[in-house]
């Protein structure tokens, strides 16, 4: 029984637009199935809310394994229930089926005992290599590993192996290069990488509230005026002891909407009415040295709205230095890992993370319940 996170996107028409994660999923299952196991995969798809909802089927995902593993993929209709049971029991050796959406049952994200038992009843091992879900303690990464033998998965591994090293012993100096859209969302990872990194450059519209505390003006751009004592007080800790760099200037709009009219600021300061969505090329060649020197990058989250091409050039040329430096590299998932595919850069990179969450959880320090359970286990 195989975790893995196939929480793929798909668009309108049901297609995959990013099968990454199932491509970092055939290590595990190509292994499992050169040692003739009978490999039952499991894995959600979006946010069903405990619902059975046909347009987060995992169907499409079958239909691409089969062609990635050339071997066909016997998708089943359901995760638990007498056919799932009489099904897999029939199964042949190396032979793979993928189960339908975990969390079209409400039991699975609230980690039900019952549910996970019936989970494991079908397998004789358990494997998770979900490392994007191994944030949550749901019945497939958590609580399926109280009923049967379990294990790591070579992806689980390698991502857990490259965010150890950076946050234990990484090869200095350590630049964590931070970004997206709100500082509320970051908070515990800055101040977990206070104390790991020497150096942090921050972009993307979280910068904005640090400017304004730092006096600047930042003209329409968003901020989160809660958050200003939080970052006062974030930068008084800094001190001397690490470097925050900031944006020095920035593209700006008058309309995100219409992406029309745009202007590069002289300096820090944004005019009135103008809205700040990305970095400037003064900041780029700013981080583009600081990362050119560092032995560690770790990055989480883009300089601007790098979804639409005008406002994409500060986050493409961060990627740029990233792929081009001799540090190590990993790239945070989600948004982040989206960037560097979009600038083509994914092969100069050493890891892109498959977990936004997961490996956003990590750089704040906290444990994993997924990879927790898997500890435990073994400790038995
Ligand atoms: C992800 O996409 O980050 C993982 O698959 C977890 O999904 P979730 O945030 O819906 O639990």
């Amino acid at each position: 029984l195989i975790r893995v996170d196939f929480n793929v996107p798909l668009d309108s028409q049901g297609n995959i637009t990013d099968d990454s994660r199932i491509k970092a999923a055939l290590k595990t299952i190509n292994y499992c199935r050169g040692k003739g196991a009978k490999v039952i995969l499991i894995s959600h798809l979006g946010r069903p809310k405990g619902q059975r909802k046909n347009e987060l089927s995992l169907k499409p995902v079958a239909a691409r394994l089969s062609q990635l593993i050339n071997a066909s993929v016997s998708m089943l209709d359901d995760c638990v229930g007498r056919q799932v049971k009489e099904r897999t029991e029939q199964m042949r050796e190396s032979e793979v089926v993928l189960l339908e959406n975990l969390r079209f049952h409400p039991e699975e994200k609230n980690n039900d005992p019952a549910f996970a038992k019936e989970l494991a009843s079908l397998a004789d091992l358990y494997v998770n290599d979900a490392f994007g879900a191994a944030h949550r303690a749901h019945a497939s990464t958590e609580g399926v590993t109280h009923f049967l033998e379990s294990a790591a998965g070579f992806l689980m591994k390698k991502e857990l192996d490259y965010f150890q090293k950076a946050l234990a012993a990484p090869r200095k100096p350590f630049v964590f290069v931070l970004g997206g859209a709100k500082v509320s969302d970051k908070i515990p990872v800055i101040e977990n990488m206070m104390e790991k990194a020497d150096t942090i450059l921050i972009g993307g519209a979280m910068a904005y509230t640090f400017l304004k505390v730092k006096k600047a003006e930042v003209g329409s751009s968003r901020l989160e005026q809660g958050m200003f004592e939080v970052v006062e007080k974030i930068l008084a800790k800094a001190g001397g002891r690490v470097d925050i760099v900031l944006p020095l200037d920035h593209l700006v709009t008058d309309n995100i909407e219409a992406a029309q009219n745009t202007k590069e600021t002289n300096g820090v300061d944004i005019d009135s009415g103008w809205i700040g969505v990305d970095i400037g090329p003064k900041t780029e060649k700013e981080f583009e040295g600081k990362i050119k020197k560092a032995g560690t990058v770790v990055w989480n989250g883009p300089m601007g709205i790098f979804e639409v091409d005008k406002f994409a050039k500060g986050t493409g040329a961060v990627a740029k230095a990233i792929a081009e430096s001799e540090a190590v590299s990993i790239i945070g998932g989600g948004d982040t890992a989206a960037a560097v595919k979009k600038f083509g850069l994914e092969d100069k990179m050493s890891h892109i993370s498959t977990g936004g969450g997961a490996s956003l959880e990590l750089l704040e320090g906290k444990e994993l319940p997924g990879v927790t359970a898997l500890s435990n286990r073994e400790k038995q």
